[in-house]
């Protein structure tokens, strides 16, 4: 398993120290959760933030973008450092302009949706995704409790996936502990993210360790 800390879950006073922490204790990428008060009730950090955090960190940035008409905003994130962004299908009407917009800046494409999308959703578009993240909450805040009856999407975004000879990640997002990491893992997902359960453990490098093995 993958393992993609959140850093929405970080002391934010000393955000360059904890990105470092995480960085070095062995992330696979680091999640950069960006709200912007319309899309989700809950405003969080915007590209400036990740500009000035990128040459911290090796570790490849998964820019996950809760916002309206995510395609406004494509290059400012590609210049802050972005190597993924991820967007969510109920904030635009222009998915496939946005999904080749991201490409074309070299950047990997991924699609999102919230529990109440139907996963099918995301299938026309899967040839041209590097990712789907499932939602396992509400998007918006950090510390929520996991929603086990999202698990059958992950199951089909793989089925779907091999039945079209596609290699496609799979992420799931909210509330990810090692309790519900193997429920992800028995369902198929590649790249768990995880903010609360990795920067509140006390020692965040073995939680990260204890992930990737499940
Ligand atoms: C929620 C964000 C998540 C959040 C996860 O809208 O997309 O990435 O940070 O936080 P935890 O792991 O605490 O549920
Ligand atoms: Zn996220």
């Amino acid at each position: 398993m993958k393992i993609a800390p959140s850093m929405l879950a970080c002391d934010y006073v000393k955000m360059g120290e904890e990105l470092r922490r995480v960085s070095e204790g062995g992330s696979d990428y680091i999640h950069l959760d960006v709200m912007d008060g319309c899309f989700v009730p809950n405003i969080s950090f915007g590209p400036g933030v990740i500009k000035a955090l990128r040459p911290i960190s090796k570790v490849p940035f998964d820019v996950h973008l809760m916002i309206d008409r995510p395609h406004r905003y494509l290059r400012e994130f590609a210049d802050a450092g972005a190597d993924m962004i991820t967007f969510h299908i109920e904030a635009e009407d222009k998915v496939e302009e946005t999904i080749a917009a991201i490409a074309a800046l070299g950047i990997r494409p991924g699609l999102s949706v919230k529990p109440a999308t139907p996963i099918e959703k995301v299938f026309p578009y899967l040839d041209k995704l590097f990712l789907v993240l499932v939602m396992t909450v509400e998007p918006g805040f950090g510390g929520q409790t996991f929603m086990e009856d999202m698990l059958p999407k992950v199951r089909a975004v793989k089925e779907e996936a091999a039945r079209r000879g596609l290699e496609i990640q799979v992420q799931v997002d909210g509330g990810i502990n090692e309790t519900t990491a193997p429920l992800c893992a028995a369902a198929g997902a590649d790249i768990c993210v995880a903010g609360t359960s990795v920067f509140r453990a006390p020692d965040a490098a073995q939680m990260i360790r204890r992930l990737q093995q499940c």
